[in-house]
């Protein structure tokens, strides 16, 4: 079965073909990020005009790439929540506009839930029930992967996602948008036990995570040492904040999957890119003796690949969408469309 997958849901306009929500036959990815850059995050209203441009080009490139045509796909799978509003509603719209011409059926996707399918694109063997740690740039959740297309929420951040903090983080110590890949470059070079970070636990939510203080703490560290005219290295700092969240994550996810039974383990979203953290999870389900699913790099961020795998397994439990359906700019992992 071919499915062909629409993202819009942020900066990437993206568009893929993929064949019975496992192997990739195109994957293409229009990125706004150099735009956005210059205003230090995503203007959502550059980011709708942007999707609206290039979504023709990128979804034609996409089935050219698959030597497919619209007639020979089996369903049009489009992220539909949860993101920016604007944004989302290219998609969609889009979507449904080739859903109506071709009348091939229309599924929609959570974009949660596809950054966790992007696991199935490079592991045959996972399969459900395991326990997933989603961090990317607007969540952080530890999910319970019940079945393809049934989650439950155990954990989650109670202010910022993960790699908010670490693009916030980076704004203040200078590096450009987005900061994730910066600090994780940074951090390379530096010292992680020079600078003492907070890693605040939630009282009685022993999976939960609070990034917020740890943005503040860097802040404060570095406006303090301008205000003493003293030198922060900012290779130290970075490699002390990607060890705060590497192990924060490590530390609940593991601590999730000691209480619930779980021994598979798999991580999602933009912030799986990160070396820190995949280098501290390895070596804590290596001790464990867990079977770890990291994403490979291409297919942590966003991308359509995991927007079709998904729509591949909403489409075998009976998701669909009609010409009423609507982009929701918020929604919970475990809801249905
Ligand atoms: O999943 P994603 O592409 O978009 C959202 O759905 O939010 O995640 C983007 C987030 C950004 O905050 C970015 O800084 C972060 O993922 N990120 C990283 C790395 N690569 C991307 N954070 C830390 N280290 C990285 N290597
Ligand atoms: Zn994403």
């Amino acid at each position: 079965m071919r499915i062909l997958g629409i993202e819009s849901s942020c900066d990437e306009t993206a568009a893929a073909v993929v064949e019975d929500g496992r192997k990739i036959l195109s994957s293409v990815i229009n990125s706004q990020i150099a735009e956005h850059r210059q205003y230090g995050g995503v203007v959502p209203e550059i980011a709708s005009r942007r999707h609206t441009e290039n979504i023709i080009p990128v979804v034609d490139e996409a089935l050219a790439q698959a030597n497919c045509t619209l007639e020979e796909l089996d369903a049009i799978a489009v992220t539909a929540a949860p993101g920016l509003i604007g944004a989302l509603l290219v998609g969609v719209n889009f979507a449904k506009g080739v859903s109506l011409a071709s009348g091939k059926p229309l599924v929609p996707v959570h974009h949660i839930r596809g950054h966790i399918a992007a696991n199935y694109l490079a592991w045959p063997e996972l399969k459900p029930p395991y326990l997933c740690l989603v961090a990317s740039g607007g969540h952080s959740h530890i999910v319970e992967v019940l079945d393809y297309t049934r989650f439950r929420v155990i954990g989650r951040t109670r202010d910022d996602a993960a790699g908010e903090a670490f693009d916030k983080a980076a704004r203040a110590m200078g590096y450009p948008y987005p900061g994730g890949v910066e600090i994780d470059k940074a951090a390379k070079q530096g010292n992680p036990k020079a600078y003492r970070l907070p890693k605040p636990k939630i009282d009685g939510s022993p999976y939960d995570f609070s990034f917020s203080g740890l943005k503040t703490a860097v802040i404060n560290l570095l406006h303090n040492a301008q205000q003493k005219g003293e030198q922060i290295c900012r290779e130290d700092l970075a490699a002390s904040l990607q060890a705060t969240v590497a192990e924060t994550l490590t530390e609940r996810l593991l601590r999730g999957a000691e209480d619930l039974g779980y021994t598979t383990i798999a991580v999602a979203g933009g912030v799986s890119a990160n070396s820190g953290l995949r280098a501290s999870l390895e070596k804590a389900c290596r001790k464990k003796g867990y079977s770890l699913y990291l994403p490979p790099l291409s297919l942590c961020g966003d991308n359509a690949a995991m927007i079709a795998a998904q729509g591949y397994f909403e489409y075998q439990a009976g998701a669909r969408g009609d010409m009423t359906l609507n982009a929701s700019p918020s929604m919970p992992v475990e809801a249905s469309f």
